[in-house]
């Protein structure tokens, strides 16, 4: 496997997490404002691929970042991983702050997997995953500015 092949499926999942997670919220807000508040098939479909999409997404990034990233292994040799903001945002950052995201995505699922009524604290972790997100995410990267 090549560094160019995995960052170029990084990106593709990227765009591809962007919709889903779109979905998802969707999905959050017509079951926070429906009248029963029961989990919808929607929202546990859109939970369920968003945390798959995510899972995929993880796995690529932890191997690309610990295995071939020539960004990543070039930032540690000289020292500059912590120091220069940039490099301390995609490589410290970014995979951090996804991975605090991918386990409140997984809690979450769970419970709507699990429950029938919707529960307000779930809601929160839900929108902490998503802001986490879209922090972290590396917008410039993907598209450009
Ligand atoms: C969950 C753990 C994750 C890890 C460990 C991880 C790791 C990485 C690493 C190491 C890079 C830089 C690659 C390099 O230039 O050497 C990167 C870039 C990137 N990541 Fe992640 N990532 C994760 C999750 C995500 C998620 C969930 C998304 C999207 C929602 C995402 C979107 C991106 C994008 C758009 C780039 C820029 C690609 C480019 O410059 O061409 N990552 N990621």
């Amino acid at each position: 496997m090549d560094f160019n092949i995995m960052l170029q499926a990084h990106r593709g999942f990227a765009y591809l997490i962007l919709l889903a997670i779109a979905v998802f919220i969707v999905a959050l807000l017509m079951t926070m404002f429906g009248y029963s508040g029961k989990i919808s098939k929607f929202l546990r479909k859109s939970s369920l691929f968003t945390m798959i999409f995510f899972h995929t997404q993880a796995v690529i990034g932890l191997i690309m970042l610990f295995f071939f990233s020539p960004g990543f292994k070039a930032a540690k040799e000289s020292g500059m991983l912590m120091k220069d903001s940039i490099l301390r945002n995609t490589y410290v950052e970014h995979p951090t702050a996804m991975i605090i995201a991918a386990i409140l995505l997984t809690i979450v699922n769970k419970k709507f997997k699990t429950n029938e009524k919707l529960n307000m604290s779930w809601v929160i972790m839900a929108l902490i995953a998503v802001a986490l997100v879209l922090w972290a995410f590396q917008w410039k990267r993907l598209f450009g500015g």
